[in-house]
């Protein structure tokens, strides 16, 4: 999602949030929560973090003291210059790694060229996601449609296409990044966070599938949180509405969606970070958990 926001630099810049500052160090010790207690430094992977909210992410682990994987698809300039960015802090800290994440090979190849930075990982933070609009009327039933059989084919073929493109990259993918390299979290008992969103329990409308797609990802945040215990624990962050994708949303549903956030501002990238990193970094006996990060707009909307 592209979103046009008042704290946009601070999230594409994500310089707000440097080393030293409290967003890594979320249980407000003075301790070196980049450091595991094998003494080795941390190592954690955020998939899509070169721009936005991920960004804001890999920034934060960064100043909590972990080493990040910055992943992309698509996006080689941001995920570079982040990587010099953090480099600059700390040398060596952070690396750049492209993978399209579209099927179970490509969750497998990057969990290998992962693990092959440091032989280690201590943080997954699912991130990367699809956001796109599948409305129920651009659904081609076969009553009253005129046109040819072969066009409406195609048309369903695309719409099938669309729905499994948002759970391939929602649902599927984190789960396959998590089973891939559990095995690694496990040794360094280490955690997994799932991000989600609130529209899981109230729907926006028009979003059938995207929606569908975080709700069976949070089933995939139960199920692992079970699975991986005890050595890895897998919660999840539920953000409401931090920035407002390049004309999915007309300025009356804008207007709508903040009037109904108690804390009356749309999320800053560093309000989801920061809960991040605590989910990841602290929060020892936190397992299983959906924290929503949203202002108390699910209280409302
Ligand atoms: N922004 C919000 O208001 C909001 C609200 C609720 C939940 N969330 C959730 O919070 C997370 C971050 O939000 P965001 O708005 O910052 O996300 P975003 O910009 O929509 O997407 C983040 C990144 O995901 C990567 N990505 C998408 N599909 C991919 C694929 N198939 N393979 C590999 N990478 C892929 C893209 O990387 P490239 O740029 O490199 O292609 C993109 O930059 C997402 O999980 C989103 O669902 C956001």
């Amino acid at each position: 999602m592209n979103l046009p926001h008042p704290t946009r630099a601070a999230q594409t810049g994500a310089a707000s949030i440097d080393a030293g500052q409290p967003a890594g160090t979320a249980t407000g010790s003075a301790r070196d929560a980049g450091l595991a207690p094998d003494g080795q430094r941390r190592v954690a992977l955020v998939t899509g973090s070169a721009k936005r909210l991920g960004r804001m992410t890999a920034t934060a682990l960064h100043a909590a003291g972990a080493d990040v994987i910055v992943h992309h698809r698509n996006s080689p300039g941001e995920a570079a210059e982040l990587c010099a960015m953090l480099n600059a802090r700390r040398p060596g800290s952070a690396i750049a790694l492209q993978q399209p994440l579209d099927g179970r090979a490509s969750c497998r190849d990057l969990a290998r060229r992962a693990l092959r930075w440091r032989d280690r990982l201590d943080v997954l933070v699912n991130n990367a996601s699809e956001f796109f609009r599948t409305p129920l009327q651009s659904t081609h039933g076969l009553h009253g449609d005129h046109r040819a059989d072969s066009a409406i084919a195609e048309a369903l073929a695309e719409e099938e296409e669309r729905a499994l493109q948002l759970f391939a990259s929602n649902c599927f993918v984190p789960a396959w990044l998590a089973i891939e390299l559990l095995p690694a979290l496990r040794r360094t008992r280490g955690a997994i966070v799932n991000v989600q969103d609130i529209s899981i329990e109230r729907p926006l409308p028009g979003y059938l599938f995207y929606t569908a797609s975080k709700a069976a990802l949070a089933s995939v945040t139960r199920s692992l949180a079970l699975e991986a215990a005890p050595e890895v624990r897998v919660n999840a962050v539920s953000p409401g509405s931090f920035d407002w994708p390049d004309g999915q949303f007309t300025e009356a549903e804008r207007r709508k969606l903040e009037e109904a956030i108690p804390l009356a501002r749309i999320g800053e990238g560093r309000d989801l970070a920061e809960a991040i990193v605590f989910l990841a970094l602290g929060a020892a006996y936190v397992n299983g958990v959906d924290l929503k990060v949203d202002g108390g707009q699910g209280l409302t909307r």
